[in-house]
């Protein structure tokens, strides 16, 4: 039954669950598209194996010697003969067990040391991920890019080896990176940096989530990996560049936005709105996705988080504005040119 509970549990592992919209959220650590996640998956499918042909022995001679010896009508009640020591079984199950942890010791050694030892090539792409309650912020220092909740990165092809090596940071609690197609989790730990990387070769969207618990909304800390060709990624990085427009065709909105404490947490490139303690939204409409996964990018969704955000994350620490219906629909109107 645990064997069974355990594989269920691997099943489900990497399943993702948003509020609102958005359905491509079960992923699985078994079909991998990404260093170093296929390097682990091979790793732990040979240890599985091993455990998994343990467990049938140990579960077949059990079962067998239930079965075979069972309390038959006619039995006599008096004890067996009972036997005490033997040097051939005893040894056999010393050294077996010894040499069986000894070969899943190198295997993982390997894998681990393969894994850390990776050096960036002047390709690679540098990004910074600090984990806060309950959203990802994600730094490129060299590009000069800040952006939150969505990781770009270009795909590595046949031509070109380009991994993106990632510094793990928290703002406050524990958090832990986990993108089951790309890579293992890694933990982001307050006062310290841990370091990983991913080289997806495939374009697409990779959802992944928080995988250490880190408070209320803990399950609606969603992180996607957009992975690009390598071009599209250059444009991408060349857009996030811009900073806002200071010209705006929603002027009633701008004006409620920087009259409001929005400001205080919030930054937009360009604009004296230099917060840091939420997210960057300088280009708040290139991201699929509102409140870290939580609700998929589209007006009514933008309108429900702007005037109450506890309504889609409750104990989040973006507080209600007490904003008027007119105020609400002006800051989305603002928001909304933020491309
Ligand atoms: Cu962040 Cu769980």
């Amino acid at each position: 039954m645990l064997f069974a509970f355990a594989f269920v549990c691997l099943g489900l592992a990497g399943h993702v669950e948003p509020v609102l919209g958005n359905t491509d959220g079960v992923t699985s650590i078994f079909r991998p598209l990404s260093q170093p996640a296929q390097e682990i998956k091979e790793t732990s499918l040979l240890v599985l194996a091993i455990c998994g042909s343990i467990f049938a022995v140990v579960a077949g001679l059990l079962v067998y010697a239930i079965v075979r010896f069972r309390h038959r009508a006619g039995d006599e009640l008096s004890e067996p003969p009972q036997v005490y020591g033997s040097n051939q079984i005893e040894l056999a199950w010393t050294i077996l067990p010894l040499l069986i942890v000894f070969v899943l010791i190198l295997v993982t050694s390997r894998t681990i040391a393969d894994i850390q030892n990776r050096k960036p090539p002047p390709t690679a792409v540098q990004a910074t991920v600090i984990g806060h309650q309950w959203w990802w912020e994600i730094r490129y220092p060299e590009l000069g890019i800040v952006t939150a909740n969505e990781l770009h990165v270009p795909a590595s092809d046949g031509r070109e080896s380009r991994p993106t090596f990632l510094k793990l940071q928290s703002a406050d609690v524990a958090h832990s990176f986990w993108v089951p197609l790309l890579a293992g989790k890694t933990d982001l730990i307050p006062n310290r940096e841990n370091l990983m990387w991913i080289e997806p070769t495939k374009p697409g969207t990779y959802p992944g989530n928080c995988a250490e618990y880190c408070g209320t909304q803990h399950a609606r800390m969603l992180i996607r990996v957009v992975v690009h060709p390598p071009d599209e990624f250059e444009r991408w990085a060349r857009e996030q560049q811009q900073s806002a427009s200071l010209e705006t065709n929603a002027p009633e909105g701008r004006k409620v936005f920087f009259a409001n404490s929005c400001v205080n947490c919030h930054t937009i490139a360009g604009t004296s709105a230099q917060g840091k303690f939420g997210p960057d939204l300088t280009h708040l409409m290139s991201r699929q996705t509102l409140a870290a996964g939580a609700a998929t990018n589209t007006t009514d969704n933008l309108r429900l988080w702007v005037r109450d955000p506890q309504k889609i994350k409750v104990g989040c620490l973006m507080p209600n504005m007490q904003l008027t219906d007119e105020e609400v629909d002006q800051v989305v109107a603002y928001l909304q040119t933020l491309k």
